[in-house]
C-alpha cells in the first residue's frame, strides 16, 4: 500500500527543492502517493491565511509531511508559518543531525553531531507585548514538563543510535531561573541513563568550542532559540544550509523540512543545492520504515557529491540543481 504523505513545497527555492526531492524519492522505488498542499505569504489572498486549515488537516491525516522553506516577513506581517506548524502538531522534538560527507570540501573531515532543539517554548512562544512606547517586552517560557520531554528524547536518541554522549546546552548563569529549570531536569533525567555520558555545558562557550573542535560533541539538546542558532552554525561545519536536514518530531505528527529558510537571493534560478531536503525526505524514509530507499540515497548522494562537477554554487561547484538531480538519479540507478 502506498505511503500517503503530504508535501508542502513552500516559497522561494521550497519548490524547486521539493520537486527534486520528490524526483529522487519517487526514484528510489518507494510507493508514495503525494498531497501536495499550499503554505506562505503567496496563498493569503486566496485562503486569508498564509497556513490554510486543510494543509494542517492534511497532515492530522497522512501524519507525515515533507515541507519546503516558507519565507516569514522580517519585522511586520504575518508570524511564522514553521512555528505555527510546528506549535499546532505539537511536534516538540527538531532533529538536526549534521554530518560531513566524504568529499564535500569542509573545514573538518569527521563532524557527526546531533542538535535536538526543544521546539515549542522559549522565546518562539511568540509572546511580545509593548510595555510602554518604547520598551517592548518578550516571554522566554521554559516549562519543567516541555525540558523533560525534550530532554528525555535526547538521551532516548542517543541510547537507540549507540551515541556517547549528551550535554544539555543552557545559560543558567545568567538565566538562572528559566535556565537553571531546564538544567536541573537535564540533571536529573541524566541519572537515568548511567550509560551516557553527560555533561552540561553555556551556550557561548559551546558556540566557541563547536567552531574550534566539532568532534568533541555527539548530542546536543537545548532550548528553542539556542538550538535555531547553533544548528546554523553546524551547517556551516559540513557545507552549509545546502547540506542540513531536519526533522520535527511529536507524538503523534511527523514533518521533514531542511535547516534553510527560502533563500530569496538564489530563487527561482535553479541553482539551489537540494542536498538539505533530499536528506531530510531520507530522515522521513527512516521514520516510515523504508530504510533501505533511504540508504540507497544516502549512497548515492555521497558518490554525486564526491565528483566536484555535481556540486552546486554553495559548495563552489557550476552545477545547477537539475543537473545535480540528474547525476543523482543515474547514480542511484547503479546503487
Ligand atoms: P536562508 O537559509 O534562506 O539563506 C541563508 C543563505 O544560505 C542565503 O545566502 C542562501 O542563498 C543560502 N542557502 C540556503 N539554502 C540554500 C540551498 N539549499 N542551496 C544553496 N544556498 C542556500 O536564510 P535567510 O535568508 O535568513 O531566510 C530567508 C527566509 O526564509 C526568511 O523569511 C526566513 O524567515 C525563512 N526561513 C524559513 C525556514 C523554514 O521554512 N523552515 C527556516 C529558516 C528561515
Amino acid at each position: 500500500m502506498a505511503h500517503r504523505i503530504t508535501l508542502i513545497p513552500g516559497d522561494g527555492i521550497g519548490p524547486e527543492v521539493a520537486q527534486a526531492t520528490k524526483m529522487v524519492l519517487d526514484a528510489a522505488g518507494v510507493d508514495i502517493e503525494w498531497i501536495e498542499k499550499k503554505a506562505g505569504g503567496d496563498h493569503i489572498h486566496k485562503f486569508g491565511t498564509p497556513l490554510p486549515e486543510e494543509t494542517l488537516a492534511s497532515i492530522r491525516e497522512t501524519t507525515v509531511a515533507l515541507k519546503g522553506p516558507i519565507t516569514t516577513p522580517v519585522g511586520s506581517g504575518f508570524g511564522s508559518v514553521n512555528v505555527k506548524i510546528r506549535k499546532e502538531l505539537d511536534l516538540y522534538a527538531n532533529y538536526r543531525p549534521a554530518k560531513t560527507l566524504p568529499g564535500v570540501p569542509t573545514r573538518y573531515k569527521n563532524v557527526d553531531t546531533i542538535i535536538i532543539r526543544e521546539n515549542t517554548e522559549g522565546l518562539y512562544s511568540g509572546l511580545e507585548h509593548l510595555v510602554i512606547p518604547g520598551v517592548v517586552e518578550s516571554q522566554r517560557i521554559i516549562t519543567e514538563e516541555g525540558s523533560k520531554r525534550i530532554i528525555r528524547f535526547a538521551f532516548e536518541l542517543a541510547r537507540q543510535q549507540n551515541r556517547k554522549k549528551v550535554t544539555a546546552v543552557h545559560k543558567a548563569n545568567i538565566l538562572k531561573l528559566s535556565d537553571g529549570l531546564f538544567l536541573e531536569v537535564a540533571r536529573r533525567i541524566a541519572r537515568d541513563y548511567p550509560d551516557i555520558e553527560f555533561e552540561d555545558a553555556i551556550v557561548d562557550a559551546t558556540a566557541m568550542r563547536l567552531v574550534m573542535d566539532p568532534t568533541q560533541f555527539d548530542v546536543l539538546v537545548m532550548e528553542n532559540l539556542f538550538g535555531d542558532i547553533l544548528s546554523d552554525l553546524s551547517s556551516g561545519l559540513i557545507g552549509g544550509l545546502g547540506m542540513a536536514p531536519s526533522a520535527n518530531i511529536g507524538e503523534s505528527y511527523a514533518v521533514f523540512e531542511a535547516v534553510h529558510g527560502s533563500a530569496p537571493d538564489i530563487a527561482g534560478k535553479g541553482l539551489a543545492n537540494p542536498t538539505a531536503l533530499i536528506l531530510s525526505g531520507t530522515l522521513m524514509l527512516h521514520h516510515i520504515g523504508e530504510g533501505n530507499a533511504a540508504k540507497r540515497i544516502e549512497k548515492a548522494v555521497e558518490k554525486t557529491l564526491a565528483d566536484p562537477s555535481n556540486r552546486t554554487g554553495d559548495l563552489g561547484g557550476k552545477a545547477k540543481t537539475m543537473d545535480y538531480v540528474k547525476a543523482l538519479l543515474k547514480n542511484l540507478e547503479e546503487t
